[in-house]
């Protein structure tokens, strides 16, 4: 009797032990890198935590620079020495050409999922017929201004760089004599990095100049438009913005005006509901509208931006990461995304939702502004991109920080981005 119960005790162990050790053998433990911008680590657990219940694999989140000009550096590092610890990338919209190779075809295991998402985005992310990433989220950027300083000082929301400019000076100007000496005008990315290029081609592009390389692959960007919106934007480090403002990314420019010390900040959806959150200054004070247009052009622009994710080929758990990635781009993720994080959906039938046009005003708002994004030119300069982008954007940041007129800069790059060109992209 006694050796019989011990002989059942043991099978049942064996038992439990087996299945203890297969079910492990199962339940993957992924590892996601993903940049830390705004809540992005508080918005990534709460979105994988339905995930990581129903399937029984976790999770964990590898936190990156806020830059994408430093993730991008880091990726491609571990990319080329084909890192097996990193299993899904988060990445941007204009990186897709540049990394196609590094990540597995997700055209198989997304047929039901892409038809859901805009058609542009689906292509943003399709490189010679490979589906390289899915999205997650999609980003246009608006003007943030503050109602009531402007209803104070009796002045317009302004449609124009010019009148911005004007706006800025004068309600910096009153508030500060009445003692509010930490109030700027307006804050923006003037780092020299990607965010830059993007500021840049908004300014560019909405006086009239162009897009850098246009999608047939000229250069465009010496022109007499362009110069005249980089001097513009050279006039405000020390009189509207912050000296600081050529270092500032998103979250610098959001730090300031979160606080209460700006007029106007340029910034992406994301800024919307931290703005609105109960440990903000601004709550409930501002609103946005589009970009303004400028040098008498009538259309404004829209740099567009966006994130996807990716599953790298080194993966070890290449099942798992794709459940995730399907996961992520899907509509729950994404609803909750866009409820919680007020980042733009890429999923088209969300822009109907009636849960985020109530708690995300901006949402169904900025479904055209989205719609009408002017891209960077990654599909024309192909692998060249970084490099075109990183011309670009110093040239801009020597002309704001004075290191050479904008006439100067722009004619040096455009001499640089033609030997680019001939040496191929
Ligand atoms: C935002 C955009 C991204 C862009 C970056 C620049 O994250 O979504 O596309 O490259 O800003 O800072």
């Amino acid at each position: 009797m006694k050796s019989l119960k011990l002989i059942s005790i043991r099978s049942f162990l064996a038992t439990l032990i087996l299945s203890i050790g297969g079910s492990m053998a199962s339940a993957a433990e992924l590892r996601y890198v993903s940049g830390a911008v705004g809540n992005a680590i508080e918005v990534f657990q709460t979105l994988v935590k339905p995930w990581e219940e129903a399937t029984g694999h976790s999770v964990t989140l590898v936190p990156m620079p806020a830059s994408t000009t430093d993730q991008f550096g880091q990726y491609r590092l571990w990319l080329a020495a084909g890192n097996a610890d990193i299993d899904l990338y988060q990445t941007d919209v204009i990186w897709a050409p540049q990394l196609a190779d590094q990540f597995i075809d997700l055209t198989e295991h997304a047929q039901d999922l892409s038809p859901l998402h805009f058609p542009s985005i689906i292509e943003s992310q399709t490189v010679d017929g490979k589906l390289v990433a899915l999205p997650i989220f999609t980003d246009a950027p608006a003007l943030y201004y503050r109602k009531d300083l402007l209803e104070k000082h009796g002045q317009p929301v302004p449609s124009t760089w010019e009148q911005l400019t004007e706006v800025a000076q004068i309600v910096q100007d009153a508030e500060r004599s009445e003692g509010n000496d930490d109030i700027w005008g307006f804050v923006w990315q003037g780092n020299a990095y990607e965010g830059l290029t993007c500021d840049a081609l908004e300014w560019v592009k909405s006086f009239g100049g162009g897009q850098i390389v246009e999608p047939d692959g000229t250069i465009s960007i010496n022109n007499p438009q362009a110069i005249a919106a980089l001097e513009l934007a050279s006039t405000w480090p020390g009189t509207i913005s912050p000296p600081g403002v050529l270092a500032y990314q998103e979250e610098e420019a959001r730090g300031v005006w979160q606080t209460g010390n700006a007029v106007f900040m340029r910034n992406w959806p994301y800024a919307y509901s931290l703005g609105n959150g109960d440990d903000s200054a601004v709550k409930g004070l501002f609103d946005v509208t589009t970009l303004p247009t400028g040098g008498g052009h009538d259309t404004s622009a829209a740099t567009l931006g966006g994130w996807n994710v990716a599953v790298s080929k080194y993966s070890e758990n290449q099942e798992a990461a794709i459940s995730l990635a399907r996961y992520l781009a899907g509509p729950e993720a994404q609803k909750t995304r866009t409820l919680v994080a007020s980042n733009l959906p890429t999923i088209i039938s969300l822009y109907e939702d009636e849960d985020i046009a109530r708690e995300q005003p901006i949402i169904p708002r900025w479904k055209d502004v989205f719609l009408q994004a002017v891209p960077r030119p990654s599909a024309p300069t192909k692998i060249k991109y970084n490099e075109v982008s990183a011309k670009f954007w110093s040239a801009v940041h020597n002309t704001l920080s004075g290191d050479g007129s904008a006439a100067e800069n722009l004619e040096l790059l455009e001499f640089e981005l033609e030997e680019l060109k001939g040496s191929g992209w």
